[in-house]
């Protein structure tokens, strides 16, 4: 390897040492009879200190004609100095230029010249060089391992579920068509119907994380059009509030462990991150739409609550409980999808739930309507064809447990979790109305 070891890695016990560095060219200095370069890795940054007379005349040659975002890898002993800005430096014996970069570059990596978001995702590899920027999705690899980690713990099973479907499950205008050789068939939205599919399997406990995919019509700060989704469905419930119950846990776990192991990529970030109080609270919809009455936002019973409202109520939370996460319960059945179980003494509302972080849903969920002859009547009462069901309904005759889970999506918790402003900050190379490339 050109590297054995990064940046933070470098310790005063490897004083004297012969090690290998390599990264990306941060700044080149020529001060005549001494030149330096910075050399930027995964982790931060090396001094490299070539002194005229410590050096090859190679290495001596070769420093001044480096350019910004060369990718060099270097050869050379750990000088731990009080002179050195970083407490230490390198003095080469080798350096090597594996790749030259062009010149200029088609963004700044240190920052200094302020990008739009559009150029910044142009160039995205490139946008990633910025710590603070790279610091978003190591913040995101974390959240995906604690979400894995936390499944794991309290005994669910990971599922993968097809992509390619034949039924919408989330309404029809999001949904992207596509040809499946002499079929019609659209790119799933959510793994809804399979993941309900398995509790009829035994399997009890599920999980999937997966991209879906919605023909969102809206360019907006919170909509993508290939989004993760992080899904849960369980087994003998008795109320909805049990599934309710394991993801607060999941989430308040997710918060805690990237407090915990990002710290770095917190400070970088600037951001004081709060652990959430357990239990979150849970205000039934209907008690949501008096409270915005009162607050002058009037939204008629059964509709639901849109951007401007959640946002209103997000406010209130905050201001009078000072709390971040909240539940929604208790909707009205006309709002919310076919697979969800009514209340049998007040079947105007529904067994589903949203959660919301800081004025934003990060996640929908509930408890299923498992008996088949109310499914289905429920599917059909929602302007649906059962007989494009069929292999859905199929699980609900043969032992169908009563079940439930929530759908919660990766890019609206991290953003609502680190505040950001627009969702296409925390996924690689978002899909939008726009964006197709790169
Ligand atoms: P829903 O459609 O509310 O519910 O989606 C669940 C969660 O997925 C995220 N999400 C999105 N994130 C970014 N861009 C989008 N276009 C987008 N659409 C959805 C949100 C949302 O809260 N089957 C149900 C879940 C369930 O009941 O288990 C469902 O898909 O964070």
């Amino acid at each position: 390897m050109f590297r054995t070891h990064y940046s933070n890695q470098i310790t005063p016990e490897l004083n004297g040492q012969k090690i290998r560095v390599a990264g990306w060219v941060y700044e080149v200095k020529d001060l005549g009879g001494i030149k330096f370069v910075w050399i930027r890795d995964r982790e931060g940054i090396i001094q490299i200190t070539a002194p005229k007379k410590k050096v090859s005349e190679e290495i001596f040659k070769l420093i001044p004609k480096l350019n910004s975002e060369d990718v060099v890898a270097a050869e050379g002993i750990v000088n731990f100095t009080p002179k050195a800005k970083l407490g230490f430096e390198i003095i080469p014996e080798k350096i090597i230029v594996l790749s030259k970069s062009e010149s200029p570059l088609p963004l700044d990596p240190t920052g200094k010249v302020k990008a739009e978001l559009d150029t910044r995702l142009d160039n995205r590899f490139i946008d990633l060089r910025k710590p603070e920027i790279m610091a978003l999705f190591r913040i995101r690899s974390s959240v995906f391992k604690a979400v894995r980690d936390f499944f794991h713990q309290e005994g669910f099973i990971e599922i993968h579920t097809p992509k390619i479907i034949a039924t919408a499950t989330e309404g029809g205008t999001e949904l992207f068509p596509m040809k499946y050789f002499e079929k019609d068939a659209f790119l799933a939205q959510s793994p809804q119907l399979y993941k309900q599919i398995m509790m009829a399997s035994g399997l009890d406990k599920v999980f999937e994380i997966a991209p879906i995919f919605r023909a969102e019509e809206h360019n907006t700060t919170r909509h993508l059009n290939e989004a993760w989704s992080i899904d849960a469905e369980i087994a003998f419930i008795e109320h909805e509030d049990e599934v309710m119950q394991v993801l607060e846990k999941l989430v308040a776990y997710t918060i805690g462990y990237v407090k915990e192991h990002n710290e770095k990529e917190l400070k970088l970030l600037n951001f004081e991150l709060e652990e959430p109080k357990l239990p979150f609270r849970r205000i039934t919809y209907t008690k949501a739409l008096e409270i915005l009455k009162d607050l002058g936002k009037d939204i008629p019973w059964g509709e639901d609550i849109d951007t401007e409202g959640e946002k209103i109520l997000g406010q209130y939370i905050k201001e009078t409980y000072d709390e971040d996460l909240y539940f929604l319960t208790q909707y009205p059945s006309e709002a919310k999808p076919f697979y969800i179980m009514r209340y049998d003494d007040k079947p105007e509302i529904c067994r589903a739930f949203d959660l919301e972080y800081r004025g934003i849903e990060i996640t929908s969920g509930g408890q299923r309507e498992h008996r088949y002859d109310i499914l289905k009547a429920q599917i059909a009462e929602k302007g649906l064809n059962p007989e494009s069901f069929d292999f859905y309904l199929k699980a609900f005759r043969y032992g169908m447990p009563p079940h439930g889970g929530f759908g919660l999506g990766a890019e609206r918790l991290i953003k609502q979790m680190l505040n950001l402003q627009n969702i296409r900050e925390v996924i690689l190379f978002p899909r939008d109305r726009k964006r197709l490339t790169p």
